[in-house]
């Protein structure tokens, strides 16, 4: 890869992928690689999943794009589709999780000014979020990494520790419009909050009156075993953010709002000019054909406890690791020591891509399409890594 032409914002791993088709994707010197990193919590469907490619193809034959100043009959169809799976009222069409953040930000100080005596803007936040690169939602950022350097951010954002209720009872004041969290925390490692956590939170909302953003970017789309992560715990935001595998890798991003937020939005307070485009549209249409059925996603929860499991056993094996975690195929392991880059090279080598989320956690987030053979043949790779780590160091 011509690398010296790119700003050298990622620390890149040593292969170019050129192909993929389902669990497998190749590398330019054609070597074949199992999946569980899928373009991070993406590629649900898999890579390439016919039902998208086929519906990309015929929406290039029709039209590529229009202003949302016109109609678009695809985005009429994606936002019903949206609404009727969410129960939510009306939704905001963007390209990536940053942006769909934005627009929950941006609508939740906007619907304050608009219901309230006065301006109230602060916006709570859990410390080790990850929302998202964009000022606003790096504001929202609760991690030191991302933020250094790029001050002064925007104001109005608190944070309080992730999973504690009663943190976020004290940090509610008459400034506060609304909170903001990821149902489970993904960049800050795969952390997920008591199940009491969500419903405490819709409680506090409700008796504070003020707005429950859901940051679902990487938890939606079926990720955790339901298809929005909160619909386990039978509750429902105001506002919630969608992106990565909406589109199967073409890019979109979402904002639902409730109808209360929805009466609160008018012409012209916010815009993008490829937001909810046919083609993106026809991508996360056939997505939903695939991944709202209740089918798929019952086999998402019943297939990742397998993992988990599976996980569950390494662990008890190989002292490097502290903890096995997750939910639906959103799993994790912590390690005693930071040397998750090295495991995610060893795995590499041995044709398995995971990743690593500051070094301390292994993070698995394989395609949902994912068979059981799959979950053990990737598993008995990492725990090959494993032993031969733990045998060179005898
Ligand atoms: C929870 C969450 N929100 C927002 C984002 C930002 O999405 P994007 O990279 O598409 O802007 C991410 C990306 O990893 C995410 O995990």
């Amino acid at each position: 890869m011509k690398s010296q032409y790119l700003l050298p914002t990622y620390a890149r791993l040593p292969i170019t992928l050129t192909r993929g088709k389902g669990m497998y994707v190749w590398d330019s010197e054609g070597n074949k690689y199992l999946d569980f990193f899928s373009g991070l919590a993406v590629d649900n469907l898999g890579h390439c999943p016919l039902v998208v490619t086929k519906a990309l193809q015929d929406q290039t034959k029709k039209l590529l794009h229009v202003s949302n100043v016109f109609g678009i009959a695809e985005q009429g169809e994606l936002a019903e589709k949206l609404v009727k799976l969410s129960g939510l009222h009306q939704v905001f069409f963007c390209n990536s999780g940053a942006e769909a953040v934005e627009a929950c930000l941006k609508f939740a100080r906007y619907h304050s000014l608009k219901v309230r005596e006065s301006h109230c803007f602060e916006i709570l936040v859990a410390e080790n979020s990850f929302h998202g690169r964009t000022y606003g939602a790096l504001s929202a950022t609760m991690q030191k990494k991302y933020q250094a350097g790029f001050g002064p951010l925007l104001p109005g954002f608190k944070s309080v520790p992730f999973g504690d209720l009663e943190a976020m009872v004290k940090g509610v004041t008459d400034q506060t419009c609304a909170i903001l969290v990821e149902p489970i925390q993904g960049e800050g490692g795969v952390r997920i909050p008591s199940s009491g956590y969500l419903p405490g939170l819709r409680r506090l909302c409700d008796e504070k009156k003020i707005l429950l953003i859901l940051d679902e970017v990487q938890t939606g789309m079926g990720r955790t075993g339901s298809l929005f992560a909160h619909q386990r715990y039978g509750i429902k935001p105001d506002l919630m953010a969608l992106s990565k595998a909406l589109g199967s890798g073409f890019p979109i991003g979402a904002c639902l709002a409730s109808q209360a937020v929805s009466e609160s939005v008018e012409p012209g307070i916010h815009a993008s000019t490829f937001g909810g485009n046919p083609l993106a549209c026809r991508a996360a249409l056939a997505t939903l054909g695939i991944i709202s059925k209740k089918t798929f996603i019952d086999r998402v929860a019943t297939a990742g406890s397998f993992f988990l499991e599976g996980l569950k056993k390494i662990q008890k094996k190989h002292s490097l690791i502290g903890e096995a975690r997750g939910m639906g195929f959103m799993l994790a392991c912590e390690l005693k020591e930071p040397v998750g880059n090295e495991i995610v090279g060893r795995c590499l080598e041995r044709g398995l891509l995971i990743n690593a989320i500051q070094g301390k956690v292994l993070r698995f987030v394989p395609p949902l399409i994912i068979k059981k053979r799959e979950i053990i043949k990737g598993l008995d790779i990492l725990a090959g890594v494993l032993e031969e780590r733990d045998k060179e160091r005898r």
